[in-house]
């Protein structure tokens, strides 16, 4: 493998625009208003005055962040550049906003090549039903543009942000969640995945030196700023931001494309919107690199909300707070039942005579995440909210889908072997179809 060029003088000198995250007011007294807030590691819906918990507002997000919302006319080219349908999740708007996606759209119309890569933090054995939204979402894509793809475990960044866990233990992790992941149903051909732990100290070495570069061009006040560390941060969370940044450079991987680890590559991710200070950081500080590197464009999803309704966040911690993919078909059915916040009346004659309200049934929201069928969906929004359909009829309907979609993943997930899991995770050449547009000369 060839060597990196020694790094280029950091010319950094003009001012960097990494964005604040407003913190919790953690002086806030329960039972008061308070703000959203959203950050990498943690996530609270906004309450009002009475201590209610209010929906996340997610426009209100992309203002605060400056980010795109993705609209029609950029649906629409969509389809008409690739051929393809946008997803349920891009037509229902709840992958809802972007950056630059425009260009990686222009990248595959010039007939060039960019990669996919997203992550997942390994902090529980199994994933819930809304950890594996980014990941079906990120596979779609890749059938869509035939592109290889890299997926980040940060079994480190849990270890040095989860007080009671072990290295042992989020290894572990990592490797029960890269079964999950693969039972996703990728195609081990294109796609890589790694444990940072267990990367970075074999193949890792270009990505570890992109993050040495890296971290010489960001201050201590520059990742306090867009993490909200302070003085008794300890040291091994103010470096992992360097490691998540240049996770998205092509050049972490030369194995990967060729034998020459400075081929550029614009890279893409589609993960969600907590996630996005990391990529603020490193879309502000690509200059810093000696080599030339693309910003990477992004895409956010919303968060699948929990059982207990808007505002809740699924929690590997509260077992009733989400689906489990290892949750058996009754499980399922006691979970909705028992679990998932109703948007109908609390009588029956109440339902029938004032109908229920879909925007908060958790039935309902799981029903126009996981159904493809957009005339059924408004059917049962229509009937719900004239009170024909019922409380019960709607978590049927959502218990029978959700069967199904975790049935025939643990189907796929029986058949991950290690070998099979191994063979994802071994750093090797991917081979992809490549772009069918004409490469212009
Ligand atoms: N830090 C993320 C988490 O805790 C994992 C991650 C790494 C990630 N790289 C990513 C998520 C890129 C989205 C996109 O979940």
């Amino acid at each position: 493998m060839a060597e990196k060029p020694p790094a280029g003088p950091n010319d950094l000198g003009e001012p960097v625009s990494v964005a604040a995250l407003s913190l919790a007011d953690k002086a806030t007294a329960p039972n008061a208003a308070a703000e959203q807030q959203i950050d990498p590691w943690s996530v609270s819906a906004a309450t009002d005055e009475h201590g209610n918990i209010l929906a996340f507002d997610y426009e209100a997000i992309s203002r605060k962040w400056n980010t795109k919302l993705i609209d029609d006319a950029l649906l629409q080219r969509f389809e008409s550049l690739t051929g393809h349908k946008p997803h349920r999740w891009l037509r229902r708007g709840l992958f809802f906003s972007h950056r630059d996606l425009e260009s990686i759209l222009d990248v595959y119309e010039r007939g060039e090549t960019f990669f996919l890569y997203t992550g997942r933090g390994p902090s529980s054995s199994s994933m819930h039903i809304g950890h594996t939204i980014p990941f079906e979402f990120t596979k779609w894509l890749q059938d869509v543009f035939d592109v290889p793809l890299v997926i980040m475990l940060t079994d480190d960044e849990k270890f040095l942000f989860k007080e009671d866990l072990k290295l042992e233990e989020v290894m572990g992790f990592a490797r029960d969640n890269a079964k999950d992941i693969i039972a996703v149903g990728f195609d081990v051909k294109k796609t890589f995945i790694y444990s940072d732990l267990e990367f970075l100290g074999t193949a890792g070495k270009h990505m570890l030196l992109n993050a040495w570069e890296f971290s010489k061009g960001i201050t201590f006040n520059q990742v306090r700023g867009a993490f909200g560390f302070d003085g008794s941060t300890n040291t091994g969370r103010i470096f992992f931001p360097n490691l998540q940044c240049v996770a998205a450079y092509a050049t972490s991987y030369p194995f990967i494309w060729s034998d020459d680890p400075l081929s550029p590559c614009a890279p893409k991710r589609p993960p969600q919107s907590h996630q996005d200070p990391y990529f603020r950081l490193l879309r502000d500080h690509t200059k810093s690199m000696s080599h030339k590197i693309p910003r990477p464009a992004l895409i956010h999803s919303k968060f699948l909300t929990a059982l207990q309704g808007a505002g809740g966040k699924m929690s590997a911690s509260n077992p009733n707070s989400a689906i489990f993919m290892n949750d058996t078909a009754k499980s399922i059915k006691n979970k909705i039942n028992k679990h998932a916040f109703s948007g109908g009346q609390e009588t029956l004659e109440l339902h029938r005579e004032k109908g229920g309200n879909p925007d908060v049934d958790v039935a309902y929201q799981y029903l126009t995440y996981f159904s493809d069928d957009d005339e059924k969906l408004e059917r049962l929004a229509r009937d719900y909210r004239s009170g024909e359909l019922l409380t019960g009829d709607m978590k049927k309907e959502c218990i029978a889908l959700l069967q199904e979609y975790v049935g025939s993943f643990q189907e796929r997930r029986k058949a991950v072997s290690e070998e099979v899991l191994n063979e994802f995770m071994r750093p090797r050449r991917l081979e992809w179809g490549g772009n069918p547009n004409p490469k212009k000369p």
